[in-house]
């Protein structure tokens, strides 16, 4: 059942080279420069049409929401909004026929979730899922969808359907890019390239296991600890957080790295570890004068940086090297090491890592 792995989250952890391939198959063909989804392609002018796009979902596929809002607004142009599905769905919002909704849901059965669907077609808007449980609620009640084809996620704590959450609306946003011309053909065919390229990049940032648990074993005491990213991986600091309470119960923030100095920073010491998601593309230089900000205050630094990195190293405590890629597909290596700290911390916590307390895989009550 588990594949040889003590626990279904680790096992799906380590999927995620092959449900990412799995996600892009038929749908991804890099050398001709093609993207092909059915639920894009039947219904691209409502989508050429929007006037802006409102993403709905709940907890860790509103963190995808997150991560596609940056990906959708600089390839395409398009104004994003991303909702937490049960905020939506009470406070009247404003939203018509010209909007396209894209409501995201591993289970496809999250009753928050559902509701915010049905309040957007009352509305005449277009609602497109993206799903990972094939003729789920969700999938049989929007207009149109693509499926995340992870295939089963049994751990309570989003792994692979978060990273193929990812996956699919990048090829969403490179197609309607495409359609648009929104970006420049080089940076199209080069989008599509790495893309085809991030599987064997996610297994290769598997191999930081190993420093994963070591740093667990640092921090298994930890009362508190702090996410930090900027960018595109600012939603990853956010993820990285919420992975950390659910399964190992210590109280953790994600934060954008900037946002410190207006608050959190007040309760970094000694005592407090904090991770920070620093790749070489983005905002590089910003988020080094982050971590010194940290070090200066004594905080214990956790950096996830791309292979080669020798500035950071200078600063961090510990670093998690993973492979170099383009700033707007980082999230999807990112992601991964913070989900395997997360799994060691729990596990030398003897906490109950597939089946945290109080959670449930889908929740299908408000
Ligand atoms: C976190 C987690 C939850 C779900 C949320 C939405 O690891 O699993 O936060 O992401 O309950 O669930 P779905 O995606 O099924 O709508």
């Amino acid at each position: 059942e588990k594949g040889g792995y003590d626990h279904f989250m680790l096992k799906e952890i380590y999927e995620q080279p092959s449900v990412i391939k799995d996600t892009y198959r038929g749908r991804l063909l890099a050398n001709e420069g093609i993207i092909r989804m059915a639920g894009i392609e039947d219904n691209l002018e409502k989508f050429l049409n929007a006037d802006r796009i409102i993403i709905v979902a709940c907890g860790t596929s509103w963190h995808a929401g997150l991560v596609a809002e940056y990906i959708f607004e600089e390839f395409t142009r398009v104004p994003v909004e991303v909702e937490y599905a049960s905020e939506f769905r009470y406070r009247n919002p404003i939203i018509g026929p010209k909007d396209v909704v894209i409501a995201i849901s591993q289970s496809g059965e999250t009753a928050d979730t559902m509701a915010a669907i049905k309040l957007a077609k009352e509305k005449g808007a277009f609602v497109f899922g993206v799903c990972n449980v094939v003729g789920s609620s969700i999938s049989r009640e929007t207009h149109a969808g693509a499926y995340t084809h992870a295939g089963p996620e049994i751990g309570v704590a989003s792994t692979k359907a978060f990273t193929t959450q990812i996956t699919v609306l990048t090829m969403i946003a490179l197609r309607l890019a495409k359609a648009k011309g929104t970006l420049s053909n080089t940076d199209y065919h080069m989008y599509l390239q790495e893309l085809e390229l991030i599987p064997e990049k996610v297994k290769e940032a598997l191999g930081t296991n190993d420093i994963a648990k070591e740093i667990a074993a640092t921090f298994i005491d930890a009362p508190n600890c702090l996410y930090l990213g900027r960018g595109y991986n600012f939603p990853v600091a956010l993820e990285g957080a919420l992975k950390l309470k659910e399964i190992s119960y210590i109280h953790a923030e994600g934060y954008p790295a900037a946002e410190m100095k207006h608050g959190p920073i007040a309760l970094i010491d000694e005592q407090m570890p904090v991770v920070v998601i620093a790749p070489r593309k983005g905002h590089y230089d910003k988020i080094v004068s982050n971590i010194q900000e940290i070090k200066s205050r004594s905080g214990r630094i956790i950096a996830v940086v791309t292979k080669g990195d020798t500035e950071v190293r200078k600063l961090a405590d510990f670093v998690i090297e993973i492979p170099e890629t383009s700033d707007a597909l980082s999230p999807l290596l990112t992601t991964i090491p913070l989900q395997l700290l997360s799994y060691h911390i729990a596990v030398m916590r003897e906490c109950n890592v597939d089946q945290p307390r109080n959670l449930a895989k889908s929740v299908t009550v408000e």
